[in-house]
């Protein structure tokens, strides 16, 4: 239930084949594509991503912080590439965008990033099979989880349960064992974590740290999440029903 995806933002990327040995035991890697434009960094693009593909059988989970993922976005759906994600103050249009991923073999993915609301993302929910809420501002690894990007978690993971879909729900930025069970809780199930996993001593012992901390909190945090939305749906059923009387 509960997936980790160690970023290799923070891994050695001279010697990055022997950094994705390290995090085998991980549910999948996440890698931060940055083209300086759309954030303030700089990583690789696609023949970067071919070659880890190549390299590693971990699923890859792609986080495309560029311009105009309409263009570039569909080009990462190769073999390897389980996920796609890009940014929803990027694109033109989302749905077509996540459409075409899907038509390529490929999960879609919308990001958002901490001051975008959820909105518009909550109105096609059924178009994306996961969503990244940004727990930091997107560019850098290494800062601090932002809390006050639960509700976003909530809200989505709330709507996923009304349709009925299996929504991943990602977070991303400040993940360490301390913050991992808040989003939790709040709905999340794919947690990215770089520095975290890459800055201990033992990335694999991180991995298990991670997993441990997060069993049990998204299914409490399920339970009261379901319990508040039930709660939601009887006032919501009472007021029109004051209304028809
Ligand atoms: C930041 C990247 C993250 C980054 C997270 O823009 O999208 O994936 O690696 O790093 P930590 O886990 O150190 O916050
Ligand atoms: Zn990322």
């Amino acid at each position: 239930m509960v997936r980790i995806h160690p970023s290799i933002l923070s891994a050695d990327f001279v010697n990055l084949e022997r950094d994705l040995e390290k995090i085998a035991s991980a549910d999948g890697v996440h890698v931060d594509v940055m083209d300086a434009h759309f954030v303030p960094n700089l990583t690789f693009g696609l023949p970067m991503v071919q070659r880890i593909a190549e390299v590693t059988s971990l699923p890859i989970d792609v986080h495309l912080m560029i311009d105009d993922p309409d263009t570039w976005a569909p080009q990462y759906a190769i073999t390897g590439v389980d996920t796609v994600t890009f940014h929803a103050e990027a694109t033109g249009d989302a749905v077509s965008l996540a459409r075409e991923l899907r038509a390529r073999g490929t999960r879609a993915s919308i990001a958002v990033k901490p001051g975008t609301h959820v909105d518009d993302v909550l109105e096609h929910l059924q178009e994306f099979d996961m969503v990244l809420v940004m727990t930091v501002e997107p560019g850098f690894g290494g800062q601090s989880f932002m809390g006050d990007m639960m509700p976003k978690l909530e809200a989505l993971r709330g709507r996923a349960e009304e349709l009925g879909i299996d929504l991943a729900l990602q977070v991303d930025g400040g993940i360490t064992a301390d913050t991992l069970p808040i989003a939790a809780a709040s709905g999340a199930n794919v947690f990215v974590a770089g520095s975290a996993v890459y800055g201990h001593a033992s990335p694999a012992d991180r991995i298990v740290e991670l997993r441990a901390a997060g069993k049990g909190a998204f299914d409490t945090g399920m339970i009261d999440l379901r319990a508040i939305h039930r709660g939601l749906a009887a006032a919501g059923d009472e007021a029109t029903g004051s209304l028809e009387t």
